[in-house]
C-alpha cells in the first residue's frame, strides 16, 4: 500500500504537469497537443512559404543588366568638364598654376577618347541613326558594341593641338556631356540633339563661341545607352565649347541647354533639367595695369 500512497501523493503534487487520471500533460491531452503543434507547424510553414514565394517573384523581375527602378528624369541633365569648384572656372592665362589642374583633368578625362583606343574598342557606326541592339526574346545580345567617339572630333578642344585647351590664350574650352539615361532616344527623324550656350545676363556678351563638333550635336548613333554592364565600352559623346572672345576680368555666367525634338525643355524651376550653368572668369593683370 505504501507504493500506491506515494504514487497518489506524487500525483497530487505534480498534477499540473502530468495528470495520470486524465492523461493530461500541462493541462492538455496528447490529442490536443498534437492539434496545437500541427496547427503551428502548418502556420509557420505557410509563412515561410509566403516569404520564399515573394522573394522568388521579386528576383524573377530583377535583371542584372537593366535596373528595374530607374529615376528616369523626363529631361536629363548636362554636365561640364572641367567642373572647377562649384562649376566656377577662374584663371589667368599667364599664370599656369591657375589652370594647369583643369588641363590635367581634361587630359585624364579624354584619354579613353584617343582615336587609337576608340578604333581598338568601338565600332565605326553609321551616323544620324540609333544603334539599336535589342535582345531577341531569350537570347541576350550581350555584350553590346559601342560607337567610336574620336578625340580628334574636338579639334581645338581635344588637347592634341593645344595642350592647354585654350586656357593659356584666355579662350577656355569646356566639354559638355548629356547625362546617361538607359534606353533614352534623344531625338527623332535623324535629328540629333545639340547644345547651345548663352550668357545668363543680357548685358554680358559671351563673345564668339566655337563648337566642336561644329554642329554641337550628340549624334544619334551613341543612343540608346544600354547600361554599364551590357555596354562595357560605351563612350559618352561630347560637345566642346570654346569661348573665343570672353570679356576679361568679369564674371560671366553661362548657361548651356540641350535642344532636341524628343527631350522636353527643362522646367524653368528645375535648374538641372536639360541644362547646366557655370561661371567663367578670366583674369588678366596686364590689362588692369594699362
Ligand atoms: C576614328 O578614328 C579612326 C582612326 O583614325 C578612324 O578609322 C575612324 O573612322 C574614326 N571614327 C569616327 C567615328 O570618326
Ligand atoms: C571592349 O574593349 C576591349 C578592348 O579594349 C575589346 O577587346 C572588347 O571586345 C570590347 N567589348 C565590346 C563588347 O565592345
Ligand atoms: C571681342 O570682343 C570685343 C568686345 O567685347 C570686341 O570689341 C571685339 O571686336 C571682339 N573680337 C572678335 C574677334 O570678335
Amino acid at each position: 500500500m505504501s507504493g500506491k500512497d506515494e504514487q497518489q501523493k506524487d500525483a497530487g503534487g505534480w498534477d499540473y504537469i502530468w495528470n495520470p487520471r486524465t492523461n493530461e500533460f500541462l493541462g492538455r491531452t496528447a490529442k490536443s497537443w498534437g492539434l496545437i503543434l500541427s496547427f503551428y507547424l502548418v502556420f509557420y510553414l505557410f509563412l515561410a512559404g509566403m516569404f520564399v514565394f515573394t522573394m522568388y517573384v521579386m528576383l524573377l523581375t530583377l535583371d542584372d543588366f537593366t535596373p528595374t527602378n530607374q529615376d528616369r528624369l523626363v529631361t536629363p541633365g548636362l554636365m561640364i568638364r572641367p567642373r572647377g569648384e562649384l562649376l566656377e572656372l577662374r584663371f589667368s592665362p599667364e599664370n599656369t598654376e591657375t589652370w594647369d589642374a583643369h588641363a590635367q583633368s581634361l587630359d585624364t578625362f579624354l584619354e579613353p577618347y584617343n582615336d587609337i583606343y576608340q578604333a581598338q574598342t568601338n565600332d565605326d557606326c553609321v551616323p544620324d541613326q540609333f544603334f539599336i541592339q535589342e535582345d531577341s526574346a531569350e537570347v541576350r545580345n550581350h555584350p553590346k558594341r559601342s560607337c567610336q567617339f574620336n578625340r580628334t572630333v574636338l579639334e581645338e578642344c581635344s588637347g592634341l593641338q593645344d595642350r592647354s585647351y585654350g586656357y593659356q590664350s584666355g579662350q577656355p574650352c569646356v566639354l559638355i556631356k548629356l547625362n546617361r539615361v538607359i534606353g533614352m532616344l534623344p531625338g527623332k527623324e535623324g535629328l540629333s540633339p545639340y547644345v547651345t550656350c548663352a550668357s545668363k545676363k543680357e548685358d554680358v556678351n559671351l563673345g564668339q563661341l566655337a563648337y566642336f563638333p561644329s554642329n554641337a550635336a550628340f549624334n544619334l548613333m551613341y543612343y540608346p545607352y544600354y547600361g554599364k554592364r551590357a555596354q562595357v565600352n560605351y563612350t559618352q559623346p561630347l560637345v566642346a565649347v570654346k569661348f573665343m572672345n570672353l570679356t576679361m576680368n568679369q564674371d560671366v555666367a553661362v548657361e548651356c541647354v540641350v535642344v532636341s525634338n524628343t527631350i522636353a525643355p527643362g522646367a524653368e524651376r528645375d535648374k538641372f533639367a536639360g541644362r547646366v550653368s557655370f561661371k567663367l572668369r578670366v583674369n588678366v593683370f596686364w590689362k588692369i595695369k594699362n
